[in-house]
């Protein structure tokens, strides 16, 4: 695990203006300057530059929270790697469940939007997770492994050291339910094994892997002590300055 980089990142969702991204960004940077992980803000596009602004000269990486799979072309509304790219963004989340659950994301979807992000240079947040359905099915390695799989289709293992996997459980995405510790380093340790049968030891060994749902300052620290949990996507709580800094304190 000490070999792994440990990554948390804030996931804004649909939140913030310009001016607010401004405003969170220079409230959160100076909590976490001295944080010895790798720490993100994904944000909405609009925001970005605004983010990157406030951010510059700290260590606080801007992100984006979607790419489209196409280099550039006739799809109203999405917005390319290639365009992310070109503005300085080095990190983007694919496949999040809420792009699965209302804007018809599949894991194919997924995974051209994967290989778009890596063909563009960027960095790859890759989330998989299960529905509390699933859960109950008893399907959950099996599915995230699945998703795994398929968003991987292609990628080489240079490529994968651009990949960050992201377990999260639909069930505890904001409902304020998180996955015990127990249950987030099962399913990360599935993944991992995922990767290993795909790409070797040396490769599952070294993929940093994240926690998301519902984590906050109270729950981080058990979670991200496990030995297959690396980092964590953070929602709500990444909107709150001292709490996203005290999960990142927790990584640390
Ligand atoms: O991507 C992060 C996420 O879906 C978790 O959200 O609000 O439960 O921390 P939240």
């Amino acid at each position: 695990k000490q070999l792994r980089k440990a990554v948390i990142a804030g996931n804004w969702k649909m939140n913030k203006t310009p001016a607010e991204a401004k405003e969170l960004i220079a409230a959160i940077a100076p909590l976490v300057k001295d944080a010895t992980v790798d720490v993100v803000a994904c944000t909405p596009f609009v925001d970005l530059s605004a983010a990157q602004e406030a951010a510059e000269g700290t260590n606080l990486q801007i992100g984006a929270e979607n790419c489209h799979w196409a280099k550039s072309g006739a799809f109203t509304g999405e917005v390319s790697a290639e365009m992310l790219s070109a503005m300085g963004v080095k990190i983007v989340i694919i496949g999040h469940s809420e792009r699965r659950q209302y804007f018809g994301e599949t894991d194919v979807t997924v995974h051209d939007r994967t290989r778009a992000a890596l063909d563009a240079g960027l960095t790859v947040i890759l989330c998989v997770g299960e529905t509390l359905e699933q859960r109950e099915q008893g399907i959950t390695n099996e599915l995230c492994a699945m998703q795994t799989k398929i968003a991987l289709g292609g990628v080489s293992e240079e490529e994968l050291k651009r990949i960050i996997i992201a377990y999260e459980p639909v069930w505890a995405i904001g409902t304020g339910k998180t996955a015990t510790a127990e249950q987030a380093n099962e399913v990360c340790a599935a993944i991992r094994e995922t990767v290993k049968e795909l790409y070797g030891c040396a490769a599952g060994d070294g993929i940093t892997l994240q926690y998301g749902g519902s984590m906050n300052a109270g729950n981080a620290a058990e979670l991200l002590a496990q030995p297959d949990v690396d980092g964590g996507l953070i929602g709500g709580a990444s909107l709150k300055p001292q709490d996203f800094a005290a999960i990142v304190e927790a990584a640390t």
